[in-house]
């Protein structure tokens, strides 16, 4: 059937691992589509989404866009900026509104976490959670476990580290559920102020030192410092985090054989991750944003319910 057993995706926590395939592999065909010389099919024609980003975003605003227009889906986009939200209206009114003007489906990025689970709720309409404040982020793990398996054929085995600021990262909570389910063996490295007090319960490893990551890992995924989500106080200064966190070429030099090197950007060139490292033939981040459709168009495809 091409559906999943699922109304929403309002994050990965639900998913099982034949679910999370599911959608890895319909990304596959996707991936077909966008190489063909016209990379349109008209599989959502009559379906309209509304793309509401309560919060910043490149990657994850436009290929949700771009997705929405390579299947013929009706979009219509939201950003809070400019909106009647300015004059008082609440995230509930906004969203009872624009579903009375016949909305399918609502992708929806917000700082607070629980906002897609609350729309959920409340509406007749579809919800993908587009990254919920510091909760989870499912189409970015999806996109990230489709491009390791594409390098390794199989994320089952893999050591892969999630490093940096974890206690303020969705993309660490859903990397977690989506590589675990997958079989992946999963640690987590940052500074003890950056790692949330209960995460071993989520079956990982935490790791406190990066050249003791970097010496038990096949992956990095590294993490943006979400400097605007953290209080003061939580690591003396950007060159210390550099200094004991940083991902550098020299660190991985040490480890005679190369890691593979994610990060779901934007990124902080010089603080988490050094410019030679993200840019060098290792680094699979541009990968990662060229998958970022193809996951968003599987996504939308099996949530709608639409025959290919
Ligand atoms: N990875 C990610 O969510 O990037 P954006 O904030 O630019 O969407």
């Amino acid at each position: 059937m091409n559906s999943l057993p699922h109304k929403h995706l309002l994050g990965l926590e639900d998913y099982g691992a034949d679910e999370i395939l599911k959608i890895l592999d319909t990304a596959e065909s996707m991936r077909e589509i966008l190489a063909r010389p016209i990379r349109k099919v008209p599989t959502l024609r009559g379906v309209t989404v509304v793309n509401l980003f309560f919060e910043s975003s490149t990657r994850t605003r436009i290929s949700f866009e771009l997705a929405e227009k390579r299947l013929s889906a009706d979009t219509v986009n939201f950003s809070s900026t400019g909106s009647s939200l300015s004059k008082g209206e609440t995230l509930l009114d906004t969203a009872r509104n624009i579903e009375a003007m016949k909305i399918d489906i609502v992708v929806i990025r917000h700082r607070a976490a629980g906002a897609p689970h609350f729309l959920a709720h409340y509406l007749e309409a579809v919800i993908v959670n587009a990254g919920d404040g510091c909760h989870e982020h499912p189409t970015q793990a999806l996109l990230d476990v489709l491009t390791l398996r594409q390098k390794f054929g199989s994320v089952k085995g893999l050591r892969v580290t999630i490093v940096g600021d974890i206690a303020h990262s969705r993309v660490a909570l859903s990397n977690i559920y989506a590589l675990k389910k997958l079989g992946a063996s999963v640690a987590i490295c940052g500074p003890a102020t950056l790692i949330p007090r209960d995460v071993t319960s989520l079956g990982v490893e935490v790791i406190y030192s990066i050249d003791d990551a970097i010496a038990k890992s096949d992956v990095l995924n590294v993490l943006r410092l979400q400097l605007e989500r953290q209080e003061a106080g939580l690591f003396p200064t950007l060159r210390e985090y550099q200094k004991y966190f940083g991902v550098t070429r020299r660190r991985l030099e040490k480890a005679q054989r190369p890691l593979t090197i994610l990060h779901p950007g934007p990124i902080n060139r010089g603080i988490e991750i050094t410019s030679d490292v993200a840019d060098s033939e290792h680094s699979l981040i541009l990968d990662q944003v060229t998958n970022g459709v193809a996951v968003r168009m599987a996504v939308l495809y099996l949530l709608s319910g639409a025959k290919q």
